[in-house]
């Protein structure tokens, strides 16, 4: 079990060894006096907090000249905070760097894809493959772990703060040679480059490795396997960065675990972060809400594809916010209750860490405007009441730390190669979105009251009976075989529109879409047929498609459709259809019919599929329902998704709070059935 390994080292409290939740925040104390300083030692211990993330943005101050340190200030502070029983996440301090550097070394800064130099001002103005950067940011990583390494406080390293938030595509000419070098190693030839490319189109073909270049601005479309390459050479890039901050400190500190934060749920949505996950001694994710009703269970996909990445093992909340953030168009704060779901289901999809940005709201900068748990308005504030009780509750359910989330029996396949492939230019239509169609399906089972894990695509399938993959654009002839392994096992395999259509270059698959899909599902496709905005695809069941539809010419004979096109062009021809295969299935859904037509489609399989009913607990979906597990106990999480009361069950049954959770403890090995007469009894043994 993984509590004893360095790995999980930072549950454990390091006074007494007893695992607790982790509960803080970022602490940025630089931008505060001394006597604030001790304000917030007063106020940490009010709300429970016991570790926080430090140094993140402070390069500037702590070499402020080239070479010359200055760590008296965070010397202070750390010896505060482990006088006040608060241990230490410790960045590397490397995500901002300092303006001499800069100033000496104008060839760190990124540019963008029209040559704009990103220039000092803001944040991350660096190229992840600039050796100049490299070499100035590992000297302070070096330092900082020579001087830290033994002080008690320190639980965790943070390697820098969301690698590749701002500078993820840098397109300057380091880039260039270092895009290049990735090319040789996974081409080999030019020949093998000309052909993954297809740069017999419109003049592309190279001759000399020197002519290639990122994908810069462009009369028009640029070559999509070039684009393809560089979205993957450049989380390579990054991720690169991360593995030379983390051999200096694997070297000097060899039993501080480290990690950094990922961004599972970017708006940038650039990083291959399964392929990150092995890199990291442990999980960490930063996460922020949607705003609107779609938010909470888009907060539950996105924790719950985190949980996954991390292979079930705890993972690390690093940040969310407590409550308004300052970067959407329109910044609510959050409505009552929601501080707490948020969190807990969170630490339902396994976060033994519950982490905000930040402790104490800016008074200048770029952020000042967002929340912090010490709010503007100061303690006797809503959000710190809430800050207080939410870390009042986290000590309660420390019992939870080290227990794994079970696994559902159906899973929602979730590809990044997928997202970055299915939204390029040049397509049939802008109007689909990766991200929404996997939502819309994850959404309806979540209506439905069926569990399901989001996974992603490198994760083992072999466990679920039923996989879901919505819009799998990229289907290599690896994943080809094993979503037909899903089918021949005697298991079922959903999927829709657009997937299958392309290799692993981004060039379609001949003879009839769905491609390499085709096959398992018994399907062709001749002709994809988008919607007009102004325009709708009428089922003769009743389910509306926008978006998109297509023309299926023909079903193999093993194939059964559920539903057709009722009108227009399509009149009659097959919309939804399932072939059956042995004991297994593959369902193709033919058009975008949104969170309500897919439900009523897994409504309909979940007639012959058991792993598709209902679990009495989600109250008709009205809650979510999540299990960690441990080797004593069995924690049963419940999740109001609605703004009303539920009770589990008529009459004395478990009520859970409008946008609230209530965690049913069970004893190890007791069954869902126990968790039912639990929730009737209102707890369990
Ligand atoms: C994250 C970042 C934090 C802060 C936060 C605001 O992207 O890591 O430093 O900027 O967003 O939402």
């Amino acid at each position: 079990m993984a509590t004893q390994a360095r790995e999980y080292r930072w549950v454990r409290d390091g006074a007494t060894g007893a695992r607790r939740m982790r509960y803080g925040a970022d602490y940025n104390p630089e931008q505060w006096s001394r006597d604030v300083w001790a304000e917030d030692m007063r106020l940490m211990r009010e709300a429970g907090v016991n570790v926080v993330s430090l140094a993140i943005f402070s390069w500037a101050l702590l070499e402020p000249r080239p070479g010359e340190y200055d760590f008296a200030w965070l010397d202070e502070v750390i010896d505060l905070l482990h006088e006040n029983g608060i241990d230490v996440d410790l960045a590397t301090a490397t995500a901002s760097p300092p303006a001499w550097l800069s100033q000496r070394h104008p060839e760190i800064l990124p540019q963008t894809e029209d040559g704009t130099v990103l220039w000092p001002g803001a944040r991350q103005h660096w190229r992840p493959t600039s050796p100049v950067f490299r070499e100035h940011a590992l000297r302070l990583v070096r330092a900082l772990a020579e001087r830290y390494g033994d002080h008690p406080a320190i639980i965790a390293w943070h390697i820098s703060n969301e690698l590749g938030c701002h500078n993820i595509y840098d397109y300057s000419d380091d880039a260039a040679r270092a895009f290049r070098g990735w090319l040789r190693q996974r081409y080999g030839t030019l020949d093998a480059l000309n052909d993954a490319w297809g740069t017999a189109f419109w003049s592309q073909h190279y001759t000399e490795w020197d002519q290639i270049l990122p994908p810069r601005t462009a009369p028009t479309h640029r070559n999509p396997g070039q684009r393809l390459d560089f979205e993957r050479f450049s989380s390579d890039a990054v991720r690169d960065h991360l593995r030379a901050e983390a051999a200096v400190l694997a070297e000097v500190t060899p039993d501080i675990p480290f990690t950094t934060n990922f961004m599972v749920a970017q708006n940038v949505r650039d990083i291959d972060y399964p392929s990150w996950a092995g890199d990291v001694d442990f999980v960490s994710n930063d996460h922020y809400l949607r705003p609107g009703e779609v938010g909470r269970d888009d907060l539950s996909f996105w924790a719950n594809l985190t949980g996954n990445i991390a292979e079930g093992r705890p993972w690390f909340l690093m940040e969310h916010a407590p409550s308004a953030i300052n970067w959407r168009e329109v910044n609510p704060p959050k409505r009552p209750g929601v501080l707490l779901r948020d969190a807990l289901t969170h630490v339902g999809h396994g976060a033994d860490a519950v982490c905000f940005f930040q402790w104490r709201q800016s008074r200048a900068g770029g952020e000042r405007y967002h929340s912090g748990m010490v709010p503007h308005a100061g303690e006797h504030s809503r959000v710190f009441r809430d800050v207080v009780a939410l870390g009042a509750r986290l000590q309660e359910l420390s019992e939870v730390t080290g227990s794994h989330r079970e696994r559902a029996r159906v899973a929602v396949v979730f590809d990044y190669e997928s997202w970055w492939v299915s939204g390029r230019d040049s397509h049939p239509t802008d109007a689909i979105r990766y991200d929404d169609e996997t939502l819309a399906w994850y959404r309806a089972l979540l209506d439905l009251g069926v569990r399901a894990d989001v996974v992603p695509v490198s994760a083992s399938l072999d466990d679920y009976e039923v996989v879901i993959a919505p819009m799998l654009h990229v289907v290599p002839d690896v994943l080809r075989t094993r979503l037909e392994d899903v089918v021949r096992s005697g298991r079922h395999l959903v999927t829709t529109y657009f997937s299958g259509i392309v290799d692993e270059h981004d060039r379609v698959w001949l003879g009839g879409y769905p491609g390499a899909l085709r096959e398992v599902l018994g399907v062709t496709v001749e002709e994809f047929v988008p919607l007009l905005p102004e325009e709708e695809a009428v089922l003769a069941s009743g389910a509306r498609a926008a978006h998109w539809s297509e023309r299926i010419a023909r079903v193999g004979a093993d194939v059964e459709v559920l539903d057709t096109y009722a009108a227009g062009d399509l009149a009659g021809m097959p919309a939804v259809t399932r072939r059956r295969a042995g004991d297994g299935s593959a369902t193709y859904v033919s058009a975008d019919l949104g969170r309500e037509g897919v439900r009523a489609v897994i409504e309909r399989l979940a007639g012959d599929i058991d792993a598709l009913a209902a679990d009495p607990l989600a109250a008709g979906g009205r809650l979510e329902v999540i299990v960690r597990s441990g080797q004593a106990r069995r924690h049963v999480f419940l999740v109001n998704r609605t703004d009303e009361e539920v009770v589990v069950d008529a009459g004395d049954g478990v009520r859970v709070a409008p946008r609230g959770v209530e965690v049913l403890t069970l004893s190890a090995g007791a069954s869902d059935e126990a968790a039912v007469a639990a929730a009737h009894g209102r707890m369990g043994s």
